[in-house]
C-alpha cells in the first residue's frame, strides 16, 4: 500500500518571519532551471511517488517540521483549499487585502482553526498559494516573494475579468507571465483545473483506485516536488507536467482543463497536448 506523503521539512534557517521558519533559501537556491521542452519525452516527466521509490514514499518526503502554507484570497478557492488542509500537517494561514482581524471575522464561521494573517505574514510562508483574481497578479510583491514557492492557481477568465490584452495577446502560459513578474520566486502551476467544490468532493486517500490527478508544472523541479506533496495531501495524484510553458496544456479552454483525469489519463493527455 502506498504510504501517505507528508509535508517536507523545510531547511533550518535563522530567525525568520512569523509564518514559517524563515526563507527556505537552502531549498530554493539549488533549484536549477528545468530542462526545456525538447527533452526526450517532450519535457513531460512523470515523477510520481511510484516512480521514485518502491516503498511508495517519495525521496522528497522528510517528515519532521511543519510546512507553512499562506493562502492569499478568501474566495471560493482559497476557502476550499484552507478547509481541505485543515487537519493535515500543514500550518495554514489565510490573508486577503483586508487587515488580519477583518479576514478573521470573515472566515471564522466557515474555517474555525485557520489563522487569518496580514498579507506580509502570508508572503513569508514556505508555500504561498495565490488564490486571487489573475487581473491582480501585479499586486503580488516580487521582493517579498523572493525565494518563496508560489502556487499559481489563477486562471484568465475573460467573462469574469473582462478582456485582458496582456494575456489574450501573449502566447505564453499565464503562469510564465506571473513568473516573469516574480523573478525570484519559484512559481508552480497547479490546482487551476479543478473547481473549488471539487477540492473536497473529489479528494481521495493516496493510492485509492481512480483517484483524480492534477498537473503540476514549474521551471524549478524541487518546487514541483514540494508542491506535489501538497497536492497529494489535498487528496489528488500530482502529475509532473514539466516546465511552466507546459501549463498552457491545462489552461481554460483545453481538454485537460475541462476534464477529470486519473494520473495515467492525465499523462497521456499531456503527452498528446505537448
Ligand atoms: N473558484 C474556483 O472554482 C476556481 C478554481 C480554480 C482556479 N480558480 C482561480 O482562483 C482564483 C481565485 O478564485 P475565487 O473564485 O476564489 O475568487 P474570488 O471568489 O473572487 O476571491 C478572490 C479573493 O482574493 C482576495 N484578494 C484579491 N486581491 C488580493 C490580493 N492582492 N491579496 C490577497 N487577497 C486578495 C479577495 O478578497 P479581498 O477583495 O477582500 O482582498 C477574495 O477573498 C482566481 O484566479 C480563479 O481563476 C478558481
Amino acid at each position: 500500500m502506498p504510504t501517505r506523503l507528508r509535508p517536507p521539512a523545510m531547511p533550518p534557517t535563522g530567525p525568520g518571519p512569523p509564518c514559517g521558519r524563515g526563507r527556505p533559501g537552502s531549498l530554493a537556491d539549488p533549484l536549477l532551471a528545468r530542462s526545456r521542452p525538447g527533452d526526450d519525452n517532450g519535457g513531460v516527466t512523470t515523477t510520481t511517488r511510484q516512480d521514485h521509490a518502491s516503498d511508495g514514499r517519495s525521496p522528497w518526503t522528510a517528515p519532521s517540521a511543519r510546512t507553512s502554507v499562506g493562502i492569499l484570497g478568501a474566495g471560493e478557492l482559497g476557502m476550499a483549499l484552507a478547509s481541505r488542509l485543515l487537519g493535515t500537517e500543514y500550518d495554514v494561514r489565510l490573508a486577503t487585502r483586508r487587515p488580519a482581524a477583518a479576514t478573521a471575522e470573515l472566515i471564522a464561521p466557515f474555517l474555525p482553526g485557520v489563522t487569518a494573517v496580514g498579507r506580509a505574514e502570508a508572503y513569508a510562508c514556505d508555500i504561498v498559494i495565490a488564490a486571487i483574481p489573475l487581473r491582480r497578479y501585479r499586486s503580488l510583491p516580487a521582493e517579498a516573494l523572493r525565494g518563496r514557492i508560489v502556487v499559481d492557481v489563477m486562471n484568465h477568465r475573460p467573462l469574469v475579468d473582462g478582456p485582458r490584452p496582456e494575456f489574450d495577446e501573449d502566447p505564453r502560459a499565464t503562469s510564465e507571465i506571473v513568473q516573469e513578474h516574480l523573478p525570484g520566486a519559484y512559481v508552480v502551476r497547479t490546482l487551476n483545473h479543478i473547481g473549488a467544490r471539487e477540492i473536497s468532493n473529489d479528494s481521495r486517500p493516496t493510492g485509492e483506485e481512480g483517484r483524480r490527478a492534477l498537473a503540476v508544472a514549474s521551471d524549478h523541479p524541487a518546487a514541483t516536488a514540494t508542491v506535489s506533496v501538497l497536492v497529494d495531501a489535498l487528496g489528488f495524484d500530482p502529475v509532473d507536467a514539466g516546465p511552466l510553458a507546459h501549463a498552457r496544456a491545462f489552461e481554460p479552454g483545453t481538454p485537460i482543463f475541462h476534464g477529470r483525469w486519473t494520473a495515467e489519463g492525465l499523462r497521456s493527455a499531456l503527452a498528446e497536448a505537448l
